[in-house]
């Protein structure tokens, strides 16, 4: 099992958004594909709720006992957010190593089931965020573009620098990826080359830029290649306006996914 974690403590960059259509993509893909909405705001369980199991939900992946597992996954599934236990989770009197180790125990149990799994975290600092990090083989921090992105970014690195040397050495860090970009916009245009000058070494090489597409996508439960519209014909086909936006996504994924299975310390979850 390897897993993945959009990360920001910044909120509305697109964690969720990646997070969702990764799922989607890696079951696509023919993987075994599960998304963890570990969220308290539940965005992504909205946007992936016809695939929601309902034997238990991210809070349950804290707990010292064991899953009350299905009998068998569906090949992609939404792990839901239960708003109220994560609020208290947050705050419960647990020590942070004891939420670690719960959580580690935990996917170990999920590791035989899924081959890519994908946690979905606030857009905060919080510990909940942390712990997820803390146990997952691959980050990307989408980042928007903006005068305060530079700041942000550094905020970012050195909270998983912190994690990588402290808690998880084998955190892959795909780096800073642009995200609602819009190359019209000339100040973005001159924000995002200030990035990539300070930053040059921690980009990842593809952009997401900004289209409604991804809007209507979460909105209509799907990913983004597959929002469809009635043709003139009656007929449900994609729609021509995402057509632009599944292809950058899954080029993003495709990058992704060929550095996840190239990375040999991944998957250690089933070790
Ligand atoms: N590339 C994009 N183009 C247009 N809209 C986008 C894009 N990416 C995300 N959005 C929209 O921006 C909003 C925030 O995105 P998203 O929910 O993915 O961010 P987030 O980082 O998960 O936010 P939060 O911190 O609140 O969880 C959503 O309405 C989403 O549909
Ligand atoms: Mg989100």
């Amino acid at each position: 099992m390897r897993t993945f974690i959009p990360v920001n403590q910044k909120g509305g960059v697109g964690k969720t958004t990646t997070g969702y259509n990764f799922a989607h993509y890696a079951a696509d893909e023919g993987y075994r594909s599960g998304l963890v909405d570990g969220d308290e705001q539940s965005n992504a369980t909205k946007a992936m709720n016809p695939y929601a199991i309902t034997e238990f939900t991210s809070a349950d992946l804290f707990d010292s006992r064991p899953l009350p597992l299905p009998a068998k996954f569906a090949k992609l599934v939404l792990i839901p957010s239960d708003r109220a236990r994560l609020i208290a989770l947050e705050r419960s009197p647990l020590e942070d190593d004891e939420l670690l180790a719960n959580l580690k125990a935990r996917l170990l149990e999920l590791a035989a089931h899924f081959d890519y799994l994908t946690f979905d975290t606030p857009g905060a600092n919080s510990r909940i965020a942390n712990a997820f990090l803390a146990v997952s083989d691959f980050t990307v921090i989408p980042c928007k573009i903006d005068s305060f992105s530079v700041d942000v970014s550094a905020e970012v690195l050195m909270r998983i620098m912190f994690i990588q040397k402290h808690f998880n050495p084998r955190l892959v860090n795909f780096g800073i990826m642009a995200s609602e970009y819009d190359p019209r916009q000339p100040t973005q245009v001159r924000d995002f080359k200030q990035l990539l000058a300070d930053y040059s070494q921690f980009m990842f090489p593809r952009v997401v830029t900004d289209r409604q597409a991804y809007r209507e996508a979460a909105g209509a439960q799907v990913p983004v290649w597959q929002l469809k519209e009635r043709g003139e014909d009656g007929k449900m086909r994609v729609k021509t306006a995402a057509r632009d936006a599944a292809r950058e996504m899954r080029d993003v994924f495709n990058l992704m996914m060929e550095r996840m299975k190239n990375t040999r310390d991944a998957g250690r979850a089933e070790a």
